[in-house]
């Protein structure tokens, strides 16, 4: 396909079919019977109703024949975006769910994530949890790795390897009073994150960019919180922590940061709050600083799988978005047992529940709301919404090709249903069965290469 056409666009592929995606104004658009056409870049050429098919195909170059058509139980969806998951902690995913927080992370987590000095060990777990994510229809990930850098190197080579849209970071922690051995000094930390940024940004990956990563305030000092800070500012780079998550955490920060006002302010006096900034949970944060949030752009990912797992709290998502704080979701590998998005998208309808249950004055969330939290809002969390998050002309295509039919899949469709019926039947019941096809910028990155008949 790609001839130029009279204009001397190019396309790559065209899809016919429905598509269903949100805007900033509509939670769920539902496009039936359009034309969606790729270029050679991975971009959406155009997206218009389907009888335009003769016009578009003198000006992008293709022909009329070569549109894939869509079967009658499929639509397109944007991608999902996983803004907050621990690439680290996914070899024991799905069980050490018995403590909270501060025990989980002394008993379970610094243990195994200091495993990751052993390359081997790093490539073997790494390379699953790309491809177990990809599966599950997340086309862009925000991972934390650990705090070695050769490892989380070799987490961002594997998303590039397999088309994962991707922010990596190097984790960065100078406190840890438990598990002494998995901790780096300050000046380690400092380096290490230079020769991280500097070597993950040579590589010139095209979907795979560093984040800069202090773990949390209770695990770094305001040294190096500061100095992140300003790796951060100097490079332009996005930022991801915690914060808030439980409250046994949050007394600890006012004990460990006597001078500071909130957990936000620690965060905010160090310059870690930016429109790049991305923080996981935010349970127990008040509304003084979710104000501080929405001012300096800084985003929250919601993390209810893990919320719940730990006994930790639950976010109230509409009292976020109500003070206009930018939220996506994430599943929080391993504190979050699945590392499903559409699970993510469970949870959050499930925890927004519970809160009407506790007071039904509350607003409870509708699955339109949370499609558009699974895809557009994360992408906006994370910053990258002029890149991804949906079909809007120019955006990348990063998209999961859904079959509600799809042989041996989970769902037994009884009767003809409308499209809107067929997206909330597969978030609440699909699965990786009904993913059949995922793009990212227009790779298909899904079926995996390998495993493809050809
Ligand atoms: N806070 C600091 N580190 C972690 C972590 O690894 N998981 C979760 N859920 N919270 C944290
Ligand atoms: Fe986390």
């Amino acid at each position: 396909m790609a001839n130029p056409g009279s204009s001397g666009s190019t396309v790559a592929f065209v899809y016919r079919g429905t598509f269903v995606h949100s805007t900033p104004q509509t939670p769920l658009q539902i496009l039936e019977d359009a034309l969606l056409g790729v270029d050679t870049d991975g971009k959406i050429a155009f997206i218009e109703g389907g009888q335009e098919v003769q016009r578009l195909s003198q000006i992008f170059g293709f022909s009329p024949s070569e549109v894939i058509q869509l079967g009658q139980y499929e639509f397109f969806m944007p991608g999902m975006v996983d803004t907050h998951i621990h690439a680290s902690q996914y070899s024991y995913a799905g069980t050490a769910l018995d403590m909270p927080l501060l025990q989980w992370l002394n008993t379970y987590t610094f243990p195994v994530e200091s495993h990751f000095k052993d390359l081997e060990f790093a490539q073997k777990v790494y390379s699953q949890v790309v491809r177990r994510t990809l599966r599950n229809g997340t086309t862009t990930a925000c991972y934390f790795a650990t705090i070695h850098t050769d490892a989380s190197l070799l987490l961002g080579q594997i998303a590039n390897d397999l088309g994962q849209r991707a922010l990596v970071g190097k984790v960065c922690m100078d406190r840890n009073n438990f598990v002494k051995h998995y901790k780096e000094t300050f000046k380690e930390s400092q380096d290490e994150t230079y020769r991280f940024i500097k070597e993950l940004s040579n590589k010139k990956y095209p979907l795979v960019k560093p984040v800069v990563t202090p773990r949390f305030a209770p695990s770094c000092t305001e040294a190096l919180l500061t100095q992140l800070g300003a790796v951060a500012k100097n490079n332009n780079l996005h930022i991801q922590s915690h914060i808030s998550e439980n409250i046994e955490e949050v007394e600890l920060v006012k004990e460990l940061f006597p001078a500071s006002e909130s957990y936000t302010d620690v965060y905010h006096k160090c310059n870690l709050l930016t429109d790049k900034t991305v923080m996981a949970h935010g349970c127990h944060l008040t509304d003084k600083e979710l104000a501080l949030f929405r001012e300096t752009g800084a985003s929250l990912s919601h993390c209810p799988n893990s919320n719940i797992s730990l006994c930790s709290g639950i976010l109230d998502v509409r009292n976020v978005l109500n003070h206009k704080v930018k939220l996506g979701l994430g599943t929080d590998v391993a504190g979050g047992y699945s590392s499903s998005m559409l699970d993510a998208v469970r949870r959050t309808l499930d925890a927004s529940k519970v809160l009407t249950i506790q007071n039904p004055e509350h607003n409870t969330l509708t699955f339109e709301e949370v499609f558009r939290l699974a895809t557009l809002g994360g992408s906006q969390a994370l910053s990258l919404d002029e890149q991804t998050g949906n079909f809007e002309v120019g955006k990348d295509f990063d998209a999961l090709r859904v079959n509600m039919a799809a042989p041996g899949g989970p769902i037994d469709l009884i009767q003809y249903e409308e499209t809107k019926i067929l997206l909330e039947k597969f978030l609440n019941l699909g699965d990786d069965r009904n993913i059949v096809e995922v793009f990212v910028a227009g790779r298909k990155v899904l079926p995996f290469a390998e495993l493809r008949v050809e």
